[in-house]
C-alpha cells in the first residue's frame, strides 16, 4: 500500500517536472525568435491586423475549395495573399532583410497557389496550400514583434 502511494507521488512529481521542462522549452523557443522591435507601435498594430486578414483569407480559400469554387478561391489567394507592390513595400518596411525575403517568398507561394487553384486540381491545390502554410509557420517561428 505504502509503496503504491510512493509510486503515485513519484509519478505525479515526474509528470510535473516534464510539464515544467516543456514550459521552459516553449519559453526558450519564444526567446530565440528575432524581434522586429515593433511591439506596441502603430506599425505593429497594422501588422497584426494584416495578419488576421491573412488568416481570414486562408479560411475562405479552404471553404471555397471544399465547395469546388476554385476560381473564387484563386481570386482570394491572388488578391489577399499574393505579391503586390503594396505588400512588397510592407515586407521591406521592417528594416530586416531576412524578414523581407521570407515575406516576399510567402506572397509568391500564394501566387503559385492562385495559379494552381485555376487548374481545379484538388490534390495539387492542397500541395500548393501546404507551401503557403509552411511560409506562415516558418516566419512565426523565426520572428516576433
Ligand atoms: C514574413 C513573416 C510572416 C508571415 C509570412 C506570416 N506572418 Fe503572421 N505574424 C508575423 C509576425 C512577426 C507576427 C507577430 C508575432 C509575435 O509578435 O508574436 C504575426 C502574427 C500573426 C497573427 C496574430 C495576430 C494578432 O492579432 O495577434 C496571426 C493570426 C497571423 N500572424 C497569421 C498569419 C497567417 C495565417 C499567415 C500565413 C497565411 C501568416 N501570418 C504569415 C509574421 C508573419
Amino acid at each position: 500500500m505504502k509503496i503504491k502511494i510512493i509510486g503515485a507521488v513519484l509519478m505525479v512529481f515526474t509528470f510535473n517536472q516534464s510539464l515544467l521542462a516543456m514550459d521552459m522549452g516553449m519559453m526558450q523557443e519564444d526567446d530565440n525568435r528575432q524581434s522586429l522591435g515593433i511591439k506596441g507601435t502603430m506599425q505593429g498594430t497594422h501588422q497584426l491586423s494584416n495578419m488576421r486578414e491573412h488568416l481570414i483569407a486562408l479560411s475562405e480559400i479552404v471553404q471555397l475549395m471544399n465547395t469546388a469554387k476554385y476560381d473564387e478561391a484563386s481570386k482570394i489567394a491572388s488578391e489577399k495573399l499574393g505579391l503586390t507592390l503594396e505588400k512588397n513595400t510592407m515586407c521591406g518596411s521592417f528594416n530586416n532583410k531576412s524578414f523581407e525575403e521570407m515575406g516576399v517568398r510567402f506572397h509568391k507561394s500564394a501566387d503559385d497557389l492562385a495559379q494552381t487553384l485555376k487548374t481545379k486540381d484538388q490534390k495539387k491545390s492542397m500541395v500548393a496550400l501546404e507551401k503557403v502554410l509552411n511560409g506562415c509557420v516558418l516566419c512565426h517561428s523565426t520572428f516576433k514583434q
